[in-house]
């Protein structure tokens, strides 16, 4: 009796084992974010003015007179591209993007938002 206890113990810790040991993590890609996708066409006064206008153009932040570029809605433009942070070329090596996705991408935690503003840089980042 001993032994048979003994054996299926045994079996329950390699079977527990086994069952674990094959446990896989999926990381299923963010909603709305992948920064492979063909990009979409955004508008830079009704997409993304507002959106850089609301997260970074808080008060002394990316405001005149403290940090640049100053993205409040009326600059914002002719700060960046100007600026030289935003690079059309290589739009991943934009700094714009660069620090979206690195010191700042607190300050705008929605995935799918910071997609927004990569895929108009990836489309030409027109004035339009
Ligand atoms: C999503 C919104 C934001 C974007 C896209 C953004 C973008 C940037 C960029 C492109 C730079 C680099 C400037 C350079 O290389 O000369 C920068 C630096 C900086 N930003 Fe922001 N920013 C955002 C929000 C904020 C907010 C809300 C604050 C204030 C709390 C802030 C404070 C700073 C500071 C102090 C620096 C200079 C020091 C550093 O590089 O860490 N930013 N930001």
């Amino acid at each position: 009796m001993k032994a048979i206890v003994i054996i299926f113990a045994t079996l329950f810790v390699i079977v527990g084992a086994g069952l674990t040991g094959c446990y896989k993590d999926v990381v299923l890609p963010v909603a709305g974010a992948d920064p492979n996708a063909p990009p979409k066409q955004y508008s830079f006064s009704k997409d993304i003015a507002p959106l850089l206008n609301t997260s970074c153009a808080k008060s002394g932040c990316h405001v005149a007179g403290a940090q640049a570029p100053d993205m409040e809605t009326a600059v914002s433009y002719n700060s960046l591209v100007n600026g030289g942070f935003v690079n059309t070329d290589f739009p991943s090596q934009s700094i714009l993007y660069q620090q979206l996705t690195g010191n700042m991408e607190e300050h705008m935690p929605n995935a799918a938002d910071r997609q927004k503003v990569y895929d108009w840089i990836r489309t030409g980042a027109l004035n339009n």
